[in-house]
């Protein structure tokens, strides 16, 4: 009983409680781990621990009302291989009335004319299925030639480029979640 009036009333107050935010990640040579868990620290009780993809079943994602998804884009204008792989089982999930918010990370030096694509990628599969998607990132700041990730004039979630810009990336995160934060 008094754990339920409790969660009653961290509900009527408008406080989120730990299981809210779930954050899932690919990760091929460990920079979206890295993201993952600065975005996971910035949340602090926000949010469970990060998820590797490769680990996670569509039961995992049930389990929360807010999703933070992470995704580096590969080969050349491609998804992750944990993600490509996971794709089957997207629709095991019920994503009607989820939260979504989407980063990734990529290499605008590199692959300019594919800077960031798979986050789109990864989109493309999950808005059928009916969540509402937040986290849209400027693009300034960044100097590339292309990117499906761009959609009317923003990135579709936060970019980070390990490769180039390493030092703006804890900055970047820490801006991402407080908007993110106001979005909920
Ligand atoms: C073969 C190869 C292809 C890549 N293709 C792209 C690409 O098309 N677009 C992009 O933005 N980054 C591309 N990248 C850069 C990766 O996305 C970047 O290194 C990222 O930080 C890797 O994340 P991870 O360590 O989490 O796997 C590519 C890297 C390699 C080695």
């Amino acid at each position: 009983m008094a754990s339920e009036s409790l969660q009653g009333s961290a509900i009527a107050t408008g406080e989120r409680n730990m299981s809210e935010i779930g954050i899932f990640f690919g990760s091929t040579t460990g920079n979206t781990t890295d993201v993952a868990e600065l975005i996971a620290n910035e949340l602090g009780d926000k949010s469970a621990e990060p998820v590797d993809i490769e680990k996670a079943s569509p039961e995992d994602f049930d389990k929360y009302s807010v999703l933070i998804l992470g995704i580096p884009t590969w080969n050349v204008g491609q998804m992750q291989d944990d993600w490509d792989k996971f794709l089957p089982q997207l629709a095991e999930s019920n994503w009607a009335g989820k939260t979504v918010a989407l980063f990734g990370c990529g290499d605008q030096e590199g692959y300019p004319d594919t800077f960031g694509d798979a986050l789109y990628l990864l989109w493309e599969q999950i808005q059928p299925l009916g969540p509402r998607l937040i986290g849209q990132w400027p693009t300034e700041g960044y100097s590339f030639e292309d990117s499906k990730a761009v959609v009317d004039g923003k990135f579709i979630g936060l970019m980070t480029d390990a490769e180039n810009q390493e030092g703006l990336t804890q900055e970047r995160v820490q801006a991402w979640v407080q908007e993110l934060v106001k979005s909920l």
